[in-house]
This record gives structure tokens, sequence and C-alpha cells, in this order.
């Protein structure tokens, strides 16, 4: 009688793939581009003009999340080799927080939000800063953001790239 091979026997069940949520290293910095590149592409937009959404990217550029990672707190969510969201606190602001589009309104936003509130607060920070764009004012507002001033940046083609200026105090 021929045997069958292990992979025949065994029962053929998905293996569930374990969620981190880790501090970004260096080795993480492509990573993160194409994660908020990519997400920068579908979720802004339609809302924001083309101009705008070269100048988002470029402000997300390669140096500037390199200068996050050794100079602030960089936190990532990654399954399977993959990162699904991060956000960044330097100094007193969060920025660059971002959440694949395949994985938004599930949570990742807000616990990410939570431990970089937690982090400042480790560091004796009374409060957070942070610039929010046009689709995330409901986020930002539903986990206690107060939007300070509406702000835009003139494109170099006449449009306009919207923004907020807001603010927390970390409970
Ligand atoms: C904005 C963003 C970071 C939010 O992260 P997220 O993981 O999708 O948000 P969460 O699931 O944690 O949402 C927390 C709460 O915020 C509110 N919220 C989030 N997205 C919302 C939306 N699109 N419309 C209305 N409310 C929203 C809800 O109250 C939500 O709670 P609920 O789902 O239980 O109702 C994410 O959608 C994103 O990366 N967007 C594109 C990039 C961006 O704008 N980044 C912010 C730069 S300033």
């Amino acid at each position: 009688m021929r045997k069958k091979s292990l992979a025949a026997l065994l029962p053929m069940r998905p293996i569930p793939s374990p969620l981190v949520l880790r501090r970004a290293r260096e080795s993480d910095l492509e990573a993160l581009l194409l994660l908020i590149h990519d997400t920068i592409d579908v979720s802004y937009r339609g809302v924001y003009p083309e101009s705008a959404i070269e100048f988002f990217k470029n402000h997300h550029r390669r140096e500037r999340i390199l200068e996050r990672l050794r100079g602030g707190v960089v936190l990532v969510f990654e399954r399977t080799n993959r990162l699904i969201a991060t956000g960044a606190l330097v100094g007193n602001e969060i920025l660059g927080v971002f959440v694949s589009p395949d994985h938004q309104r599930r949570g990742f936003g807000r616990r990410i939000m939570l431990v970089l509130e937690s982090h400042a607060k480790g560091l004796g920070l009374r409060s957070v800063t942070l610039s929010v764009s046009l689709p995330a004012e409901r986020f930002y507002r539903a986990i206690g953001y107060e939007l300070l001033k509406p702000r835009h940046i003139k494109m170099p083609d006449g449009e306009r790239l919207d923004y907020w200026e807001a603010w927390k105090i970390i409970p």
C-alpha cells in the first residue's frame, strides 16, 4: 500500500497570524514608506487635489520618516511581516498616523493614539499637538482632540491643502 504524504494527513486549517504592536526600527523604513504613501494615495484621493497629495507624500518622505525613527517614538502594527498601521510622537507632536485602507475602522488608529499618549505622559508631557487632515477630522474628534484653527497651505498650482491644528490634554 502506498504511504500518504504528511501534507495529505494533516488537516488544512489556516494558521492564525499574530498581530504585534511594537516600536519601529530603522530596518522598517521602506515598509513604513510604502504603508504611508499607499494610504495617502487611497485615502486622500478625491478629498485633496493631486498637488496636495504630492505635497503629503513629499512631507512624509524617506528622510522625514528616518528622522522620526531616530528622534522620536514610532509605533507599528505588524501582521505576517506586513505593516498595517503606524503613528509617531516627536517632542510633544503626534504625526504620521496612518492605517492601511483595508484595516481602517477596526480600532488600530485608536490603539496607536492611546499608546502614543501614554508615552507622552511617561515623558512628563501634559498635552500633545497634531495637524488633522480632512478625512481624519471625525476620528480625532471621537478620541478627544480639540480642533483649534482651520489652516491651509497654498499649492504651487493655486490649489489649497486644508487642515486643522489640534491638541489634547493627556488624561
Ligand atoms: C484616520 C485614521 C488614522 C483612523 O484610524 P482607524 O483605525 O481607521 O480608526 P479607528 O477604527 O481607531 O476609529 C476610532 C473611532 O474614530 C471614529 N472614526 C474613525 N474613522 C472615521 C470615519 N471615517 N468617519 C467617522 N468616524 C470615524 C469612530 O468614532 C471610530 O470609532 P468606531 O469605529 O467605534 O465608531 C485612518 O482612517 C487613516 O489612516 N486615514 C487616512 C490617513 C489619515 O487621514 N491619517 C491621519 C493624518 S492627520
